[in-house]
């Protein structure tokens, strides 16, 4: 039987001091240019366990990560459930993790809206499947830094024996041509909006935490993103298995997704002649911003509807600070753009939903090399290596991607409306845009497909220690 036995409710106020336990890039992404995302199998649990420590040695925290530049970059580690059960972890603690974590991306693929050309048959490489054990995460200012950080890795792995590389993903920051900004291939500033967690980033933008009734803004509670922390419920998020394990931990998922640059650029040409009578480059990238709910340079349309403005976009103080309540209609972001879905904010859901509890870190960087401006399609396989943080991933990413990001009813618009830049489009996919000259498309292709992914546990670092070290192996109380 296992203990029911947890250490009390940590709070906002707790986060500052836990930060050393706290691996790093979770609450905060690095300051760097590039990563590595290299994925293990373990073969053998004991030379598996021996590796995790030595590696464990080597995790980066964010008390570590605040100091400043890391002369060797960053290195931290999270855990899927079958490397879970190759490490040796009894059942009892396995089942006491949650369902999704326990059944895997792959299991979850058609309520994530994953079919088709993103069905789990097609994602790369092992992705998605019981080899995937451990995800290692490598930072560093230069891909040739990474290059370095992973040549360590492979000899450090080499040495123990009984774990074996099974895939890997260069990732890197792509910019934003005008702004310099780190963008999405796709041609956007991103990430922009992150959600502010109380006790951690109280100082933030207006915009990054939750609306408050009275006006204004407020962080988030820590417990949304950190296992055992005060949730936006005022309760303790649940920690998985014996006291100790799921202390200052998380769940991360990792999602490998294309995106068709080439197919974007050529649609917008297609939809803005449908919805303005004209293929003008400020009538494509209209249709751009809307599509996204910002402009290219990062500027909201809630705020600066007609045209872009990268001064507001440059405005801290200004670039999120928006709440969608003095556009009901969508007529200036329309109610199915990425970002209005994503982050509702102050817009009226038909479906009475906790806004608050909806919310999830982005991490990650995109991998591939950009596309050119004007160059036509070169075949080159490049997206988003995202990186979601959450303490629930049912609760947060698989809803978001399910209902907000996959259909149209949450928010007033038609139940098959699916997102227009992430949504499994294609064969009748949907958008309306509001005050367009004809405000529909109906024609919307799919410009993003998923090429695999999977649910990890990002332990605080003395529960990885003590996984690595046997110490939750009996299963027991304590
Ligand atoms: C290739 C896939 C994707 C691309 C290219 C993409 C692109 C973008 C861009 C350009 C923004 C606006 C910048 C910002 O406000 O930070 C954004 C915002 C956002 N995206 Fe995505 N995204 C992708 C997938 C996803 C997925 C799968 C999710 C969630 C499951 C997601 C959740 C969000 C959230 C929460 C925001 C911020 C909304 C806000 O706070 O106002 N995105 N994304």
């Amino acid at each position: 039987m296992l203990s029911t036995e947890q250490s009390p409710m940590r709070v906002a106020q707790d986060v500052k001091e836990n930060l050393c336990d706290i691996q790093g890039g979770l609450l905060k992404e690095y300051d760097t240019l590039a990563c590595r995302y290299v994925f293990f199998r373990i073969d053998e649990a004991g030379k598996g366990r021996a590796w995790l420590k030595a590696l464990s040695d080597k995790v980066t925290s964010q008390a570590q990560a605040d100091e400043g530049p890391l002369e060797d970059g960053s290195l931290n580690v999270a855990l899927s459930v079958w490397g879970l059960q190759a490490l040796g972890l009894p059942q009892a603690v396995i089942d006491s993790f949650p369902k999704a974590f326990r059944d895997g991306m792959r299991v979850r693929s058609a309520k994530l809206g994953d079919v088709g050309p993103s069905a789990p048959e097609h994602w790369e490489g092992k992705l998605g499947s019981d080899e995937i054990h451990v995800f290692v995460c490598l930072s560093h200012d230069s891909v040739a830094a990474c290059d370095e950080q992973h040549k360590r890795l492979t000899a450090l792995t080499r040495a123990f024996g009984g774990v074996t590389e099974v895939h890997v993903v260069e990732a890197e920051v792509v910019f934003e041509q005008r702004s310099g900004c780190p963008a999405a291939h796709f041609g956007f500033v991103d990430p922009i909006s992150q959600p502010a967690i109380a006790g951690f980033d109280d100082e933030a933008r207006p915009g990054d935490g939750a609306l408050q009734s009275g006006g204004g803004w407020r962080s988030i509670k820590p417990g949304e993103f950190l296992l055992g922390y005060e949730n936006e419920l005022g309760e303790r998020t649940d920690t998985p298995g014996p006291p100790g394990l799921g202390d200052n931990g998380s769940f991360l998922v990792f999602r490998k997704a294309y995106q068709d640059v080439a197919g974007f650029r050529a649609y917008l040409k297609q939809g803005a002649m449908t919805l303005w009578g004209s293929d003008e480059e400020a009538q494509q990238e209209k249709l751009a911003a809307k599509i996204v709910g910002r402009w290219r340079s990062g500027c909201p349309l809630a705020l600066s509807p007609d045209q872009d403005d990268p001064a507001l976009a440059a405005d801290p103080q200004r670039v999120n600070d928006f709440d969608y309540s003095d556009d009901a209609e969508g007529a200036k972001c329309p109610l199915g753009a990425h970002l209005r879905r994503t982050n509702p904010r102050g817009t009226k859901l038909t479906t009475t939903t906790d806004i608050n509890r909806k919310r999830i870190l982005r991490r990650g960087l995109e991998y591939g090399q950009p596309l050119p401006e004007g160059a036509a399609d070169d075949g080159v396989d490049r997206g988003q290596a995202g990186v979601f943080v959450i303490a629930d991933i049912e609760l947060q990413f698989e809803f978001i991607q399910a209902e907000w990001l996959g259909k149209g009813d949450f928010i007033g618009l038609p139940t098959d409306e699916k997102d227009p830049l992430v949504g499994a489009n294609g064969d009748g996919g949907q958008f309306t845009v509001p005050g367009a000259d004809m405000p529909f498309l109906f024609d919307l292709k799919q410009f993003v497909t998923v090429r695999g992914g999977e649910y990890f546990f990002a332990p605080g670092l003395a529960a990885l220690k003590g996984i690595a070290e046997g110490r939750f192996q009996t299963g027991e109380t304590k």
